[in-house]
């Protein structure tokens, strides 16, 4: 089952309008979307994305009848966000949606390949559809490569070490299970040393990023949709790691208004367009109670921005 994560702090950000327009780059199960929805009135609308064709067929198949009309599905990257809604003739919502990242459903299904936990092929592609798999990655990309990856997506200290001992193995065999490839990291790392997090995490989270192209995803859906929010409008985003984390906020930081004294008196604000102001300068985190509940919200941060006026 997929908990969603923060569903009220969620929910509270980001609906001002219940007649408005929403948008939830990352449908899932739908489990921010159907509270979303519930939320709105017979006006509102929600329209949902998701790259991974099975997301849209099982919330296509559970939508609640009365909800069908007011709900919009797309089987698209969100950073193609701005032109499926120009598609579906939609200029300006009231809020934009992110829960980044892998669902339950993604990491549960052994065939997806996104787990060590699950024995399957290296697959770790949301969209099956089109793009190079994890997997491809790993039999082909020179050791250079592989060690660049890991070390900027995964924040692995140990990527060269890893990327050696991966060129080493599929030099004796294809690496072609999930299985195999974390018994690669994890004796290139010396073993579990008792910690908690398995070796390869890191490592399976690098791949993954990088088949699926993650923080560019997340730079194109903010510059083209920040523009197409209305005045009073909110972006709402929930991040898992570091480095998604940082980009939002960098993101965010460069729209949120600064001022500066000039020599000549008076100051000057500066910002990029449109201005924006932090919902809260502190990034919300789940409460111990949800933690302990459902361990995805452990990493999560939740970050809203509120559009304002130029
Ligand atoms: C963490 S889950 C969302 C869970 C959802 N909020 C819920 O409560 O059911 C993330 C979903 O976003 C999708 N996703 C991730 N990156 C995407 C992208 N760039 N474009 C479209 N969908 C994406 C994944 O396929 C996955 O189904």
């Amino acid at each position: 089952m997929h908990i969603p994560v923060m569903l009220n702090e969620c929910l509270e950000s980001l609906i001002t309008d219940p007649s408005g327009i929403y948008v939830d780059g990352t449908l899932g199960n739908a489990g921010h979307s159907n509270a979303i929805l519930e939320q709105l009135t017979a006006d509102g609308r929600l329209i949902g994305f998701d790259r991974d064709m099975d997301a849209i067929e099982r919330v296509k198949a559970n939508v609640k009848t009365e909800a069908e009309h007011r709900m919009g599905l797309v089987h698209d990257n969100y950073s193609n966000m701005a032109t499926q809604l120009d598609r579906l003739g939609i200029d300006q919502v009231n809020g934009v949606f992110l829960d980044l990242g892998v669902s339950s459903f993604q990491l549960d299904i052994a065939d997806r390949g996104f787990s060590f936990q699950q024995d399957g092929p290296i697959d770790m592609r949301m969209d099956q559809s089109c793009g190079q798999t994890a997997g491809d990655l790993v039999n082909t990309a020179s050791e250079q490569e592989l060690a660049d990856l890991i070390f900027r997506y995964g924040e692995e200290r140990s990527s060269r070490r890893i990327a050696r001992a991966i060129v080493d193995a599929r030099g004796k065999v294809q690496i072609e299970t999930t299985a195999q490839l974390a018994g690669i990291v994890e004796r290139a790392k010396g073993g579990r040393k008792g910690k908690r997090t398995h070796p390869a995490t890191k490592t399976f989270q690098a791949l993954r990023m990088a088949v699926n192209d993650e923080l560019a995803s997340i730079e194109q859906v903010l510059e083209t949709m920040a523009g197409r929010v209305v005045v009073g409008g909110r972006i709402v985003i929930l991040t898992f790691h570091s480095l998604e984390d940082r980009l939002v906020k960098q993101f965010f930081n460069r729209h949120v208004p600064r001022e500066e004294s000039l020599q000549q008196g008076g100051v000057r604000r500066y910002y990029e367009e449109p201005p924006m102001k932090w919902i809260s300068k502190k990034p919300v985190i789940a409460s111990e109670e949800e933690k302990s509940i459902n361990p995805r919200s452990r990493s999560a941060k939740l970050r809203a921005v509120k559009i304002e006026e130029e």
